[in-house]
């Protein structure tokens, strides 16, 4: 939808759900691409979305414990405290008012057709329970809140995988239906992007890497925790010496996605050669995904030994974006109610 040169003006933004430990897909499948896109941008606003997150995870430990995870991974990934805008949600209760605006003109059919209404709903069906068993409020309307973190922030662009297209395309019908109402641009109409050329990494049993499938390789954990993982990648029982076709061997197509051209070009020969193993090519995954992961476990590890500085950098993150949603909100209070 956006074109990828005209970044330099423009503020892209997004949120993440602290919910669930990210593995190496998610970390250079999405998390990584996102700050790398941001920081082509005029002003990148990353935040951690844990008002979205209590209407899946309701204990406060085990929130703290995800929220500090994410927050250090991103800083592992290259996201710049001083210069870019990083904050929690919650720190910015003028999104929260903002919400409440945007309902009145959220027609409830977009809440009925949301992917992640239905696919809840879908899951109760397949499971033979009623249709809104265990769904709450907050998952049924959380397209009008995110349309509220973008639209606060004046947002250009919201980089987003597949899934999360309708939820943009919600905020920018939402942003319209207020300007149009009102005769005025009150609200930006954000694009968004998503980034193609970014490869799906698969998990250790050949589908889609995925908390939901069970069969990730974690990111930042112990060298042995990662290694376990590595070694457990299914592969058939051929000998060595018998020439094997790459493109069915699970640990070459997750090296694909890492390693450099050569690299991957010498795994592809030893294959088809019969001179490289599965134990071979294990060992060059392992040694790949280790160096490529090096330099970003050490911040990883130091903000989380120091996390009262990642604090303050929330903090002070949300001071910068605050303003925004103020903005924002008082724009639409003088315009919804006038000057009274
Ligand atoms: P999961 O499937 O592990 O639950 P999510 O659905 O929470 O992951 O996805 C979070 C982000 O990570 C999304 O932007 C998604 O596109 C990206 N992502 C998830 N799995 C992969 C993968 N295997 N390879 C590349 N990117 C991925
Ligand atoms: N809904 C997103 C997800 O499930 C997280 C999110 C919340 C978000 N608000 C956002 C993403 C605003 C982009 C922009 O992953």
């Amino acid at each position: 939808m956006t074109n990828i040169n005209d970044f330099a003006n423009k503020c892209i933004l997004t949120g993440v759900k602290p919910t669930g430990k990210p593995h190496i897909g998610n970390y250079f499948g999405a998390i990584k691409p996102a700050v790398e896109m941001g920081h082509q941008a005029a002003r990148f606003n990353l935040f951690i979305a844990d008002y979205h997150a209590i209407n899946f995870m309701k204990d406060p430990e085990l929130l703290q414990t995800e929220i500090r995870d994410i927050a250090c991974i991103y800083l592992a990934a290259g996201l710049d405290p001083k210069k870019d805008y990083f904050y929690r949600q919650s720190d910015i209760p003028e999104i929260n008012e903002i919400t409440t605006i945007l309902y009145a003109f959220t027609p409830k059919g977009f809440m009925n057709k949301s992917h992640a209404y239905k696919a809840a709903v879908d899951k109760n069906l397949a499971d033979n329970k009623p249709n809104d068993d265990g769904i709450n409020m907050g998952l049924y309307t959380y397209p009008t809140l995110m349309a509220a973190d973008i639209l606060s922030m004046d947002t250009d662009i919201v980089p987003v995988g597949k899934d999360q297209i309708q939820h943009v395309e919600i905020a920018r019908d939402i942003a319209g239906a207020v300007n149009a109402y009102y005769d005025k641009e009150i609200l930006k109409l954000p694009s968004y992007i998503t980034a193609e050329n970014v490869a799906v990494l698969p998990g250790i049993d050949g589908r889609k890497m995925s908390k939901s499938y069970n069969n990730v390789i974690p990111i930042f954990e112990e060298d042995k925790i990662i290694k376990k993982a590595v070694y457990s990648t299914v592969t058939d029982s051929k000998p060595i010496e018998e020439p094997k076709n790459p493109d069915d061997v699970i640990v070459y197509q997750i090296y694909k996605c890492l390693a450099r051209p050569e690299q991957v070009a010498e795994m592809a020969d030893g294959l088809k050669q019969g001179k490289l193993g599965y134990g071979h090519i294990k060992a060059m995954l392992l040694d790949t995904i280790l160096e490529h992961t090096k330099d970003a476990k050490e911040v990883y590890n130091y903000y989380m030994n120091h996390y009262n500085e990642v604090k303050g950098f929330l903090e002070d993150g949300a001071s910068k974006a605050r303003p925004y949603a103020q903005r924002t909100l008082q724009r639409l209070k003088e315009t919804l109610f006038g000057n009274l």
